[in-house]
């Protein structure tokens, strides 16, 4: 299977000028993205996360090929996207949390009729696409409502539509969640994971929100400073990084804290006890039996770090 996204080498850097004194002006380059190489394979739905200015949106800027690498090669769907815009605009779809494609003054539902027009779909192609979007979306109740009118929830759900009218197989999106309240947020995420499942929709997400990633991202790209540095499942990070869980145990009976050398008992509620352990000091198997070997157990149960947790760590290192 050829990989439907592909950066080698990638790098873009932008010349700032500013002020050096009264009239000198001083020339100096950013590197914002420094070193990136990855690919997606067709299907794929991957997190590529990283701090404030870490290099995402320009990474996803040279993927819709509206801005031209300063190095590398890019590939999206087997084209140089900077040098095949049009052809590469209708293989993806794209959505910036922070901007908007829609027409401002305009009912959503024009900046749809415009859309057509402007990736020339067929009218009936577009009209049952745009059934089964608004239905998904829930977009009838304000498909009559002009866009600066709706709420960032609703308008987001619009922007999705947007992107998806001319059935792109490639959708990037640039912090779609963010400043939705949880519950829009939950009808994006389960709309892209519908998406991603039935239509086979490669999905890049850039987020701040890890819960994103965690309930969509097969695969998650950390980047900072312009390069990457993980790429893995989030299930794998953890387990590379999340070198500390807890054990919640429900003794029959309260007791004080357990005292079990390398298990610190973080809380300690009637007869359950959050013991948090390292790897290395104890297998979940026998700090069980550890305490089970104090008291009566009655049951047990694994936390597993918050991907939260893990990627703190990662960018601290
Ligand atoms: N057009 C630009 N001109 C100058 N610097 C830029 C430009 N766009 C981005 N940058 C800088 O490049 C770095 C990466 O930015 P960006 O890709 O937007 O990061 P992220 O999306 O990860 O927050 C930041 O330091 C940012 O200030
Ligand atoms: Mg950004």
């Amino acid at each position: 299977m050829a990989p439907i996204i592909e950066l080698e080498r990638v790098a873009k850097t932008f010349a700032v000028r500013h002020r050096a004194g009264r009239l000198r002006r001083q020339r100096h380059e950013v590197h914002a993205v420094d070193d990136v190489s990855f690919t997606v394979d067709p299907g794929a739905m991957v997190g590529y996360i990283g701090p404030n200015g870490a290099g995402k949106s320009t990474t996803v800027k040279m993927l819709i090929g509206i801005l031209l690498p300063s190095r590398g090669t890019v590939r999206v769907d087997g084209r140089d996207p900077s040098r095949h815009r049009i052809a590469v605009a209708s293989r993806i779809g794209v959505v910036f949390g922070q901007r908007t494609q829609l027409w401002w003054d305009l009912p959503l539902i024009d900046s749809f009729a415009l859309l057509r027009h402007v990736f020339r779909v067929p009218a009936a192609r577009h009209a049952a696409t745009l059934a089964t979007l608004v239905d998904l979306l829930g977009l009838g109740p304000f498909l009559a409502t002009p866009v600066r009118q709706l709420s960032l929830g609703q308008r987001m759900r619009g922007e999705l539509a947007a992107a998806l009218l001319h059935e792109p197989p490639i959708l990037f999106l640039d912090e779609p969640t963010i400043g939705l309240d949880l519950v829009a947020k939950e009808a994006v995420r389960s709309f892209l994971a519908h998406r991603n499942r039935e239509a086979g929709t490669t999905v890049l997400l850039t987020t701040h929100d890890l819960v994103d990633v965690e309930r969509l991202c097969d695969r998650i790209l950390i980047i900072d400073r312009g390069r990457v540095i993980e790429d893995g499942t989030v299930d794998g990070i953890k387990a590379r990084y999340g070198t500390e869980r807890t054990l919640v145990v429900d003794l029959e009976a309260p007791l004080p804290p357990v005292a079990i050398e390398g298990a610190a008992v973080l809380r300690v509620e009637g007869p359950r006890q959050w013991l948090r352990f390292h790897r290395d000091a104890h297998t979940a198997a026998d700090l069980i039996a550890r305490v089970a070997a104090l008291a009566p157990v009655r049951d047990v149960a694994i936390e597993e770090p918050a991907i939260e947790d893990v990627v703190r760590h990662i960018y601290g290192r």
